[in-house]
């Protein structure tokens, strides 16, 4: 990263699909960096935007009576309106039906085909018309697509390429060099993975304007255009040429580009890793700095589609549960890159535990509290009067890495919940420090240590203000203001040092209290669908303590235990919950595992484990376990699975 510029880009988005969780997810995670970089007094520019052209857009506008641009001015707002709901700071939207992106896009087209990057051919393929590619004989399955599934057709036409092949081997080595140029590293595995064990072929950029009529004209064909991937990508550059701040760091070409980073969803990863970056090769141009590709969110279990009526509208739900709630349960309930799911109940209870009770309840017992004992002032302290205790030096340290990017690898890394968990660390602390200082006993016994104590939780909570900007900005605005400062925004623009020191002994602050944070949601008043999944009272037959169900030593030795070793793991399809996992125990076996929410395949691979293995086959969703692997849960849901505690050699007995 630049020390003073900040470029962030999200996909564009098809102009006429209905915007969803999906399409919230990566545009929140760019808005929170956009934020966090502005607050460390960078210079940013957040670009995000909608794909217009291609062939989805012409059949839905011909289906309509509409042109396809006027059906795409008639869609694009569902985007822009959502993302101002979503309290989205993006520097510019871009279109690619915009004037200046189509005339980059020609330029570039241009230049590649005057720099013999770019060859006609006659081409035959296997056409996917809704993917709208092409894919090889080998490639598809029983004549269906391999990506959706649907069938594909025969094609063969002349058409454009781009000689991507060539730059295999560049690519390879790049990504070698570049150890954190793909995230996570299980994706930048995948990329090496494929690269390596594949032959690139070259991309084939047009389409025949016969078969396709909307998208850029090819510049020296005019019986062509281009294919609209080649055209969507180019986005992230030809915006930088017209979409910036300021008109005249478009001129000089540099400014801006190359991106930080791109992020993007782990479905469209070849296409950025691959396509893209090679022809930024092709271009000369300077690479991104890195593309993270996070996961996919599924609903209560299952794949979102429309046809099952299990789309996640995020401004309903922002709407019911509000903006800041939405956005905080995003990015706390899943590390970001792994695939997450979504339910109301979880959404909830993030809610009513870590917003309305660890911190709406801090700041609102807070300040009921300067209220009482202190009419509503704080008093900023001389330095000796903070050392009274190591509180605030415990908080400063929890929030080195959340707030000082060169001495942790958090934020370049998006690693937003371990950000989060140490937020939430300063705010249990301050929780656990006003019972331990019991501030009420305080007021009696030692009148001047309590103005201490409320300064210190003040800080806490000022520091906490600050570094929850980027992921909740209307609630860390309130929390600012309630705690008698100005506004935050402001503030960070008038000086850099946000999260330091920046009033002198003696200084008067005078809190007011607002509403809550965070109301407490009532499931029975909301209308909310109880937990399913609450764990039911225990009946005679899983009575595991009670003394009328011991079995016998003979009984449990039915049970044939063996250590086992993972020697590949992946998802099962469709489900976020389960894992199919090859395990050696002695010999190889399948297991089906429903782990998925707690564990990444990447955590697994590897491992012992422990195994019952002359339990009867059964299928998981279509797919057959050979056995059970052992895993425990408590009260709370954590769940763990059980591994030998020394190295040991598979197909151990556990007895
Ligand atoms: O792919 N969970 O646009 P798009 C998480 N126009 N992310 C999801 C998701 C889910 N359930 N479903 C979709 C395009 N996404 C192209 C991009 S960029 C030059 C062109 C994500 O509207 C998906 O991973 O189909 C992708 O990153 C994004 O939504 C945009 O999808």
């Amino acid at each position: 990263m630049s020390e003073d510029k900040f470029y962030i880009t999200t996909p564009i988005y098809y102009v006429n699909d209905v915007p969803h969780i999906g399409h919230a997810y990566t545009t929140i995670a760019a808005d929170i960096l956009a934020r966090y970089n502005r607050l460390q007094g960078r210079a940013v520019f957040f670009l995000t935007g909608t794909d217009e052209h291609g062939q989805k857009v012409e059949k839905a506008a011909a289906e309509k009576g509409r042109t396809p641009k006027e059906h795409a001015d008639m869609l694009v707002d569902n985007f822009k309106t959502l993302w101002q709901k979503l309290n989205i700071s993006n520097d510019a939207f871009i279109r690619t039906t915009d004037p200046e992106h189509i005339k980059t896009v020609q330029g570039i087209i241009q230049l590649l085909w005057d720099n013999d990057e770019i060859e006609k051919r006659q081409y035959s393929g296997w056409y996917c018309t809704p993917d709208e590619r092409f894919w090889t004989e080998k490639e598809i399955v029983k004549g269906n697509c391999p990506d959706c599934g649907r069938p594909v057709e025969e094609i063969e036409e002349e058409n454009y390429f781009f000689l991507m092949s060539k730059y295999q081997d560049r690519l390879i080595q790049h990504i070698e060099d570049n150890e954190d140029f793909i995230l996570p590293h299980t994706r930048r595995n995948e990329v090496l993975g494929f690269l390596k064990h594949n032959e690139l072929g070259d991309l084939c950029i047009s389409r025949p304007r016969a078969r396709l009529a909307w998208g850029v004209p090819l510049p020296f064909d005019q019986e062509f255009v281009t294919y609209v991937w080649f055209d969507a990508l180019l986005n992230y550059f030809s915006a930088t040429r017209y979409l910036v701040p300021h008109p005249e760091q478009a001129k000089e070409g540099d400014f801006w580009w190359p991106a930080d980073h791109h992020l993007i969803g782990k479905d469209i990863l070849t296409t950025h890793a691959v396509y893209w970056i090679t022809m930024l090769m092709a271009l000369k141009f300077p690479l991104p700095d890195n593309i993270f590709a996070h996961g996919w969110w599924t609903v209560d279990g299952k794949k979102m589609s429309k046809s099952l009526g299990n789309v996640v509208d995020p401004a309903k739900l922002a709407e019911k549960f509000g903006i800041d709630a939405f956005r905080y349960f995003l990015f706390r309930e899943v590390t970001f890159g792994l695939d997450g799911d979504f339910s109301e109940q979880a959404l909830i209870r993030r809610i009513n535990t870590e917003l309305a009770n660890d911190l709406g309840n801090l700041l609102s017992r807070f300040l009921t509290m300067v209220g009482k004992y202190l009419n509503e002032q704080i008093l900023i302290p001389d330095d000796n009067t903070t050392a009274a205790d190591s509180f605030a030096e415990e908080c400063i340290n929890a929030l080195i890495p959340v707030v000082d990017d060169a001495k942790s690898q958090d934020w370049s890394h998006l690693r937003f919940n371990i950000i989060l968990d140490n937020i939430w660390s300063v705010i249990r602390a301050a929780n656990n420090y006003i019972a331990q200082t019991e501030p009420w006993k305080l007021v009696k016994d030692d009148p001047s240590m309590v103005k201490t104590v409320m300064f210190n939780v003040w800080n806490a909570l000022r520091l906490t203000a600050v570094s929850i900007y980027p992921f909740m900005p209307d609630t860390s605005e309130k929390m600012w203001k309630q705690l008698g400062l100005k506004s935050l925004l402001n503030e960070a623009e008038e000086s850099h040092s946000i999260y330091e020191w920046n009033w002198s002994p003696g200084y008067e602050i005078r809190v007011s209290k607002g509403d809550p944070l965070f109301p407490r949601i009532d499931t029975k008043k909301k209308n909310i669908k109880e937990n399913k999944t609450k764990e039911q009272p225990l009946n005679k037959d899983n009575k595991a303590d009670a003394g009328d169900n011991l079995i016998s030593i003979n009984e449990f030795a039915k049970v044939q235990l063996k250590v086992g070793k993972v020697i590949d793991v992946e998802r099962v399809e469709g489900s976020s919950k389960l894992i199919k996992l090859q395990v050696d125990t002695g010999e190889k076996r399948q297991i089906v595992a429903g782990i998925g929410k707690t564990y990444a395949p990447e955590d697994l691979n590897g491992k012992s484990i422990v195994v019952v293995t002359n339990l009867k086959p059964a299928k998981l969703m279509g797919v057959e376990s050979q056995g059970m692997l052992l895993a425990a849960t408590d009260s709370e849901g954590v769940l763990s699975i059980l591994t030998p505690e020394k190295d040991i050699k598979q197909g151990a007995l556990i007895r």
